[in-house]
Formats: structure tokens, sequence, C-alpha cells
């Protein structure tokens, strides 16, 4: 049997990117629109979404954008119908929308703790839930949340963002469960250190930078190009058969066990 191309196995399928603004989200994007899908991006900032639609655009993909606070869920549920009423419906769901807030644990307020578990967890559940409902009736899609590493190790100064991403990575597993039988599979990608806005302070630092460059086998941190295979793959047929899974991004952080590699 000749092997199955999957080159062009996004053609036709819609996707809705959540954060689409950011620097993984809009690299996401491209990458699902080079595959053939026609992509949303979901984001505040609609300038910002207007021109990556444009560079979308530009290179032969098909790219719409639509305004959301995902903080707001009014605003979510109205981007989600706007989407659905100009694309058709939406066969794949990506989150990756995220805010980080580093200072000592003992200092975190209560509003800094409701923010970012607000942003990285709640509002992820209630997209999912949006567009899972959809997906229900039309019978099946993929969902890919972008968790992080530090699902599974904690690392300083950054608690509610270590809890958020450990919350979506049981999210993930719970909504796999749950939807598997409706033909909705639910994956997760979980990047090590990617240099964007988010995390610009940090790379700016030499000795935290310098610092965990040492945990990395694969000696560099990564970039947002770095996730678009994996999410594709996911909200591909090639991986038909996985649900509930998280793919670590990492150069072999985590493999590692944590030891510094020089
Ligand atoms: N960078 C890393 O090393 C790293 C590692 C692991 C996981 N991640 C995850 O990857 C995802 C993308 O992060 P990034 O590094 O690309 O950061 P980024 O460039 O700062 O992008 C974050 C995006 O989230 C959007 N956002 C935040 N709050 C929002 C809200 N209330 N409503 C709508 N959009 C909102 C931002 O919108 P605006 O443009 O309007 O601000 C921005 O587009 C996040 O989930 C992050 O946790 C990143």
């Amino acid at each position: 049997m000749l092997p199955r191309d999957n080159t062009s196995d996004l053609k036709g399928k819609r996707a809705l990117i959540v954060g689409a603004g950011g620097a993984i989200g809009q690299s996401v994007s491209s990458a699902l629109a080079r595959d053939g899908a026609e992509v949303t991006l979901l984001g505040r900032d609609l300038r910002k979404l207007d021109r990556i639609r444009e560079e979308i655009d530009a290179s032969g993909g098909v790219a719409r954008s639509v305004c959301a606070d995902l903080t707001q869920r009014a605003q979510v549920e109205r981007a989600v119908a706007e989407t659905i009423a100009q694309s058709g419906q939406i066969d794949i769901l990506v989150n990756a929308a995220g805010v980080q807030v580093r200072k000592p644990a003992f200092d975190l307020t209560e509003d800094e703790w409701d923010a970012v578990l607000g942003v990285n967890l709640k509002s992820v559940f209630h997209i999912c839930q949006v567009v899972g409902r959809s997906m229900a009736k039309q019978g099946g899609g993929s969902i890919i949340n972008i968790s992080s590493i530090t699902a599974v190790i904690g690392l300083p100064h950054i608690a509610a963002y270590c809890a958020s991403k450990g919350g979506v990575n049981q999210l993930t597993k719970a909504l796999a469960v749950e939807w598997a039988p409706l033909g909705i599979r639910v994956n997760s990608v979980a990047p090590g250190r990617i240099r964007t806005p988010m995390t610009e302070a940090i790379f700016q630092d030499e000795v935290i930078r310098e610092s965990f460059l040492r945990l990395i086998p694969m000696a560099r941190p990564g970039t947002p190009d770095d996730l678009g295979g994996a999410v594709v793959f996911l909200a591909s047929s090639a991986s038909e058969y996985i649900t509930g899974q998280t793919i670590y991004i990492d150069g072999g952080w985590l493999a590692s066990g944590g030891n510094p590699q020089r």
C-alpha cells in the first residue's frame, strides 16, 4: 500500500486560532494556512491581526480576523458565532493565548492569580466549551491547547502560570475522554523556552538565560516556528487515533531530568 499523503490534509479545513496576535499564535496560524487550512485569527488587537491576515493572504493563504477579550465570555461567544457564520464551521481550534506574572509567590496578589488563571485556564475551558458544542453538532474536530513544560515541572516566580498550565494538561485529558465519542480530539503542545514578548525579560537577563540554556540538550531555545509541525500534525488525520496527549517541544529539557548539560 502506498504511504498516505498528508501534505494537503488540511485543505478545506477551517481553523480558529485564539491568541493569533501573539508570537506563537501568529506562527501557528501561518503553518496551518501553509498546509491549506482557512484560518480565523482571534485576538484583542484587530490592527495586529489584520497585519498577520494580510501576510497570510499575500502568501496565498485564506485568513480572516475576529476580535475578542477572552476574559469576557459574551465576547468569546460572539466571536465564535461570527467565525462560524463566516467560515461555515470550525474543524480545528488552537488555544494560543496566555499571560504570565513573574514575581515571588509570597508577593503574588489575588488579582494577579485570577488574571493568570483567567486567561490561561478558565478562558481555554470557555472557548473549548463553545467551539466544542459546534464540533459535536458537525461530528468532530481537533482541539490543540498550547500548554508548557511548566505543566509538569515547577519553576520559581511563576506559580500561577505553572498551576494554570498543569490545569491545561488535565483539562486536555478530561475533555479528550469526554468528547472522544463525539469525534472531537483534544491534545496539547507544550513548549519549553521560546523567545517571544512573554519571555523577552528572561532572555535579556544574562544570568537567567545562561542557566536555562545549560538545561537544554539541544543547546538552543525554541522559536515560535518550532511548534508549527506538531500543531499541523495534531490538526490533521495523520493523528486521527491520538487524543488526550501532550507533545513536549523543548529541545530535550524534560528528557534530561533537569540535569545541566554543560
Ligand atoms: N514563550 C514561551 O517560552 C512559552 C513557553 C511555553 C508556553 N507558552 C505559551 O504559548 C502561548 C503563546 O505565548 P507567546 O509566547 O506567543 O506570548 P505572546 O507573544 O505574549 O502572546 C500571547 C497572546 O495572548 C493574547 N492574550 C492575552 N490575554 C488575552 C485576552 N484577555 N484576550 C485575548 N487575547 C489575550 C495576547 O494578546 P495581545 O496581543 O492583545 O496582548 C497575545 O496575542 C501562551 O499560552 C503561553 O503560555 C509560551
